[in-house]
């Protein structure tokens, strides 16, 4: 099992991309602000594990991940600076094993019914979906939901404001992902009102669609 109720509650996870480790906390706090509890740091920038620490010192009520993780070197940054949970593209088994035997939840990316089945020979019944876009959307896991009706998926890429509810009206989603509520641009440029708002939006959809 590795669920994290507070994601699942959340009904969103806005994914970061930050260039300045300085830009992390204030694109926390207004991600909070948006009514929005957890976010994914992404690995693909120098500065994530030095963001992960910020958001993890500075603000006790974010559920701070990392994403992009794609070898145990990161994974171990990643949990060091703080990180509740840990995201990857795709199913590392060591990745995977070693968050699991620490007792870190992790998300590895699943999109074939080999990787899912892998994912459940290892104790997971949650796992990322990405690129959701390129692999079928939601045609793509509902068909998927068929066999393997106790999984639930995060799925990410492609997803926005304007079919997010789309995405979460179906059961076998978790939560759903996505840099649309705190773009590259927008953390590098301070806008940090947007992505309140943004998250505010997002709340609402997930509250609507769950009422
Ligand atoms: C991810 O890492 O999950 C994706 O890059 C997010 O995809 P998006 O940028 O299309 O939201």
């Amino acid at each position: 099992m590795n669920e994290i109720k507070e994601i699942y509650d959340c009904g969103v996870i806005p994914v970061a991309i930050i260039e300045r480790a300085e830009d992390a906390v204030p694109t926390a706090e207004a991600i909070l602000s948006g009514g929005v509890c957890t976010m994914e740091i992404t690995f693909r920038t120098y500065a994530a594990q030095k963001a992960i620490e910020n958001v993890s010192k500075s603000c006790p009520k974010m559920i701070v991940g990392a994403g992009t993780v794609l070898s145990l070197e990161q994974c171990r940054q990643a949990t060091d600076a703080g990180a509740r949970f840990i995201v990857s593209p795709g199913l590392n088994e060591k990745i995977t094993a070693w968050c699991l035997d620490r007792n870190i939840d992790v998300f590895p990316g699943c999109v074939t019914p080999t990787e899912i089945m892998r994912a459940i020979d290892m104790g997971l019944n949650v796992v990322k979906f990405f690129p959701a876009n390129v692999y079928g959307g939601l045609a793509g896991m509902k068909v998927l939901s068929a066999p393997f009706g106790s999984v639930k998926f995060i799925p990410t890429g492609g997803i926005g404001g304007e079919n997010l509810a789309e995405y979460l009206r179906a059961g076998f989603v978790y939560a759903a992902g996505g840099s649309w509520l705190c773009g590259k641009k927008d953390i590098a440029e301070g806008n940090f009102d947007k992505i309140a708002r943004l998250c505010g939006e997002a709340r609402k959809t997930v509250m609507e669609v769950r009422s």
